[in-house]
């Protein structure tokens, strides 16, 4: 469920035309709906709780979405951080996440970057390989601390979605095998710059069918069982991430309550943990789109119909790098037959194509669009390519909206460079 819809023939987030968004501050433009964020994380947090999962941390991943004020609704509700670089704990740290709901996950973090964490105090730093563990043991060791841990675990099962956003088969670099965790998990243990708490697993994004899910689990279940038999104490477990959206006409994503009840099955008589999750593009998905405005409508004498928009793949990466499906609709849909479009930006490639012969009411040259369920690696992902400045972000809720990202200047962009010295 999410908070775009139509009201009096145009299309609305929460109490705000976006429409009137569109005119205060511009397009491109993102706009976001607290009211979507905040339900999408009470709904996993209460069917986590109907299924008997005691005080769960969720965490949530910001890479999704790695706004202050995203980031910020979401700790008033109660959600932690995931984050995989100093730059996202910082800006969960900006945004008044408690330094122990942060978990520090990612494959290659520098030394400046664990030194930071903790110094912070984040909740647990993921390990990802027997490298990284050394890293952070003689870190801690030198700032005379001791570093929380949990080793990730690559459980090698296949997710299933896109090859590019799988990362739990054992050809993927996240990780290490479960034979390797334990071997790991014993030797932190008696080190004196890290005390291992558990283990963590996140297997891919956009999954679809909980198989995959509940088989990693399965083999996540296996290993602290066998790490306690070894004397071993677990007391973490974070599942990660990866639960689907729905993207419009994409299969239908599990229900939360049913990922729920199966993590609950597969634990069923595991005492003594507690769990975490990272859930990313569930939360923030749907809670967001990007409004962007028809340049022009070119028509080519062979039929073919280009939709040429303000907004380009610098703006949402997703279609042109995972020829990812987004819906569109039109702000105010105007009558008519169904006409189909090639939707496409101003960048000068092929690649910046949204979608092929789209049926779309017809449209005119100054009409609105919002790509749906962008609020999830769209901003996140975006950049500058063409020169071309950011897309502002707009925080609504209920029928008031704030501008949360301003859209910079071409000052700002300039500013950023230097000359060398020699030119
Ligand atoms: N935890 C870890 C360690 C992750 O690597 C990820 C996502 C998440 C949690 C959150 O996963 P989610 O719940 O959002 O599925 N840019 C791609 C998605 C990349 C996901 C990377 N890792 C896209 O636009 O589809």
């Amino acid at each position: 469920m999410n908070h775009f819809e139509l009201q009096g023939g145009e299309l609305f987030c929460e109490d705000v035309p976006l429409a009137k968004i569109a005119e205060a501050v511009g397009t491109p433009v993102y706009v976001y709906s607290s009211a979507t964020l905040e339900r999408h994380f009470t709904v996993l947090r209460d069917a986590l709780a109907a299924a008997g999962l005691k005080d769960p941390l969720i965490a949530f991943a910001v890479k999704a979405n790695s706004n202050v004020a995203v980031l910020r609704t979401l700790a008033r509700a109660g959600a932690g951080a995931d984050v995989v670089s100093e730059g996202e704990i910082r800006r969960a740290l900006a945004a008044g996440v408690p330094p122990d709901r942060i978990v520090f996950s990612g494959v290659g973090k520098t030394e400046a970057e664990v030194e930071f964490a903790l110094q912070t105090g984040v909740a647990e730093i993921n390990l990802e390989s027997e490298p990284e563990l050394h890293l952070v043991n003689a870190v801690a060791q030198r700032m005379g601390k001791r570093a929380t841990v949990a080793i990730r675990v690559n459980p090698d099962v296949e997710a299933g979605g896109h090859a590019k956003i799988s990362t739990g088969k054992a050809e993927n670099k996240f990780g290490v095998s479960l034979a390797e965790a334990e071997r790991l998990y014993a030797n932190a243990a008696n080190m004196a710059g890290v005390r291992p708490v558990g283990v963590a697993c996140h297997i891919g994004s956009q999954i679809t069918d909980l198989a995959p899910l509940e088989a990693a689990f399965t083999k996540m279940r296996a290993l602290v069982e066998r790490l306690r038999a070894e004397g071993l104490s677990v007391e973490r477990l974070d599942l990660g991430g990866g639960l689907a959206a729905p993207y419009f006409n994409q299969p239908t994503p599990p229900e939360p309550s049913a990922y729920a009840a199966m993590i609950a099955r597969t634990m069923e008589g595991l005492p003594g943990i507690q769990f975490a999750f990272e859930p990313g593009r569930m939360i923030a998905a749907n809670a967001g789109v990007l409004v962007a405005r028809v340049l022009h409508v070119n028509s080519r004498p062979e039929g073919r119909k280009f939709l040429v928009l303000d907004a380009a793949m610098n703006d949402l990466l997703r279609p042109a790098m995972y020829d990812a499906f987004h819906d569109i609709r039109p702000v105010k849909p105007r009558e008519g037959e169904p006409v189909a479009y090639d939707v496409v930006g101003p960048i000068c490639e092929t690649g910046d194509t949204f979608t092929r012969d789209r049926l779309l009411p017809p449209m005119e040259a100054g009409d609105l669009v919002a790509f749906m369920t962008a609020g999830a690696y769209g901003a996140a992902m975006s950049s500058e390519y063409n020169s071309r400045l950011l897309a502002p972000e707009v925080l609504v809720k209920g029928d008031r909206f704030a501008v949360v990202r301003p859209r910079p200047t071409y000052e700002d962009m300039l500013a950023r460079e230097q000359p060398a010295p020699w030119l």
